[in-house]
């Protein structure tokens, strides 16, 4: 789907196994991760890669056991991997209290490892095929022919990671102050990212800003000019991101390739599993100079977790991206793609998605991950 070839680079493997830290996350987490992970033995199985995986515990869970949402032994084991699949963490509200503020996975764990190895460009991609459209909540006529988005998402700069301070002004009253930063470097690493996508797919960039409002968006839009002058066969077309979020509704199929800073992404990405129907459709892959990490975009649904029917679509996909984007296994990549499509073209689907008709079998996580094995093993074969 991502038409880039080997992304990262890493030595040519031909005996060694890939190394994989497997970090399955909390409540779906594991569930999810178990089906993800069972593409690796049937990959291997079918190709030349051989894959060591090795699990690290990450997230709320690893507070409870270890008192560190990320753990040494888990940076040690990520450090000498090759690549990370890491399932979605977190607790309910209510749990989550019982871990202090610092500890809690969101800034405990996931902000950590996007910033221990700089993973600047959040790989997102909005994808429904012509025949999994009728999973959108938008109107066929809306959709012809499926979705086919790439947002790019800044992931370690901009409102997340600026200074942020509380305390008491000197009119007595409480205060919050929180920066959105980014020098011209951080912008323009993850631009020339976007302009690569854009070339390799319809050479249509769209830019989402703010810079009717935000200073930070006049600056990343002069850095943009900049290393447009790289990219003149690149169409670049400006949407203010209010714009965008409605034009996500309307017409979705004028956006090819998108790029934003970390916030407007965060949430225009969330509204992207929202068109296809389901945030159990959106897989990620989180891109640094020498690491990726791949993940889910979604959380992990503490209210399901257990009952063997969250949709490990976007986990397995997340694999996928991992194949393709770490290990230039370009082949197994499109198979793993091409037999969750075809299981969901089958009739079959997750409860997640179940709103979609009458005709449609809903399947457990496990079936699912059943159904796509047996595909992905004979599309291997
Ligand atoms: C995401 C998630 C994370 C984010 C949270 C869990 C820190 O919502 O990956 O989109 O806000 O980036
Ligand atoms: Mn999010």
């Amino acid at each position: 789907m991502l038409e880039s070839s080997r992304f990262l680079p890493s030595e040519t493997k031909m005996t060694d196994a890939y190394k994989i830290a497997i970090l399955e996350g909390d409540a779906i987490g594991p569930e999810i991760v178990a089906q993800a992970v069972r593409v690796f033995s049937t990959v291997s199985a079918r190709s030349e890669a051989e894959f060591e995986l090795i699990n690290a515990p990450f997230g709320a869970g690893a507070y409870f056991e270890h008192g560190k949402a990320f753990p040494d032994e888990t940076k040690a084991i990520c450090d000498g991997a090759d690549a990370i699949l890491k399932g979605p963490v977190g607790l309910s509200h209510e749990e989550s209290k019982k871990i202090p503020v610092e500890e809690q996975a969101e800034r405990g764990a996931i902000l950590p490892l996007r910033a221990r190895y700089n993973t600047f460009a959040n790989f997102r991609p909005i994808f429904l095929s012509e025949n999994m459209a009728h999973f959108s909540p938008l109107k066929p006529e809306v959709i012809e022919g499926g979705i086919d988005i790439l947002l790019i998402r800044e992931l370690v700069g901009g409102l997340y990671f600026g200074s942020k301070k509380r305390g008491v002004n000197e009119a007595g009253l409480r205060y919050v102050h929180e920066t959105l930063e980014y020098d011209e470097n951080q912008i323009r690493q993850v631009l020339e990212v976007a302009f690569d996508q854009a070339r390799l797919r319809k050479k249509r960039l769209h830019n989402i800003h703010k810079s009717n409002v935000l200073m930070s968006s006049v600056f990343w839009n002069e850095v943009l000019d900049e290393v447009h002058q790289q990219y003149q066969d690149v169409e670049v077309v400006h949407l203010l991101v209010d714009a965008a979020a409605t034009a996500l509704c309307l017409n979705p199929g004028q956006f090819d390739v998108m790029v934003m800073e970390n916030m407007f992404g965060d949430i225009l990405s969330d509204q992207g599993g929202g068109i296809l129907g389901s945030l159990g459709l959106m897989p990620s892959a989180c891109i640094g100079p020498e690491k990726a990490y791949y993940e889910p975009s979604h959380g992990s649904a503490p209210d399901i977790a257990g009952k063997d029917i969250a949709n490990p679509y976007s986990m397995i996909g997340s694999v996928a991206m991992m194949l393709e984007m770490s290990f230039s296994m370009q082949k197994e990549a499109d198979a793993v793609w091409s037999a969750m499509r075809s299981v969901f073209e089958g009739g079959y689907s997750t409860a997640d998605l179940s709103a979609a008709g009458d005709s449609i079998k809903i399947v457990s996580t496990i079936e699912f991950g059943d159904l796509v094995i047996k595909e992905l093993d004979t599309l291997l074969a």
